[in-house]
């Protein structure tokens, strides 16, 4: 595990990854998160002007059931954060739908995942994968957890507007892409981190399954 000084120094050193990714391949899909982590993170992507988007492709790991153009949408957080902000084509950016099985396929023809970045939920979630999701689950429409929904309600004037329904990438889906990166920001996170870098895996953890990826980085700070 790689600990950072600062949500700065966090948000640069993924950013830096993000970028040399692209310079040295820049025909790539990525696999993209939200919350809160990463937003420092499109922040300073978004001042790498150099960078080529051209032939980038990018999957959003998860997406509300809800209608996209709502401003808490994942749809409404990209455009806002990131992909309103740099020369990207709506056409090269993919986020999931309940056409589950045509997401997974367009990311298998495409050639996979080649980096994905991905943020912790307090609960242990990776994307909307929640406790007890299957280590080899693919995208799906999933229940979200009463924990996820009382701490995303803090982007929601009321808890009663959060979404109880999402569709996410599964943890198979996730555990094919070649390279992991996971950005954990807050010390409130720093236990369910550890617990599920170190110990056993269990299903009740679902970032747990990581430990199985052979290309993995956990980037980390208080
Ligand atoms: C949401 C997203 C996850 C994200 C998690 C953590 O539930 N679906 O992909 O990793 O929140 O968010 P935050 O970074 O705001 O703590």
């Amino acid at each position: 595990m790689n600990i950072l000084n600062s949500y700065k120094e966090l948000s640069t050193t993924v950013a830096d990854i993000v970028a040399k990714h692209i310079i040295k391949w820049p025909v790539t899909n990525i696999a993209l998160p939200t919350g809160s982590t990463p937003i420092g993170m499109y922040e300073e992507l978004v001042k790498k002007f150099d960078l080529e988007w051209t032939y980038v492709k990018t999957f959003n790991l998860d997406e509300y059931i809800m209608n996209p153009d709502h401003e808490q949408s994942y749809h409404s957080y990209m455009k806002n954060n990131f992909y309103g902000k740099i020369d990207i084509m709506p056409s090269q950016c993919n986020f999931p739908d309940r056409n589950t099985e045509a997401y997974e396929k367009k990311m298998r023809n495409m050639g996979g995942i080649d980096l994905c970045i991905l943020g912790l939920g307090t609960n242990g979630h990776i994307a909307f994968n929640e406790p007890g999701s299957d280590f080899k689950s693919r995208t799906r429409v999933v229940d979200l957890t009463e924990q996820t929904i009382v701490d995303n309600s803090r982007f929601f004037d009321d808890v009663g507007d959060v979404p109880t329904q999402a569709i996410t990438m599964g943890l198979g889906t996730i555990m094919d892409s070649k390279r992991i990166i996971l950005m954990v920001s807050g010390d409130h996170k720093l236990n369910i981190l550890n617990v599920a870098m170190n110990a056993a895996q269990t299903i009740d953890i679902p970032a747990s399954v990581l430990q199985e990826h052979d290309n993995l980085e956990v980037y980390y700070c208080d």
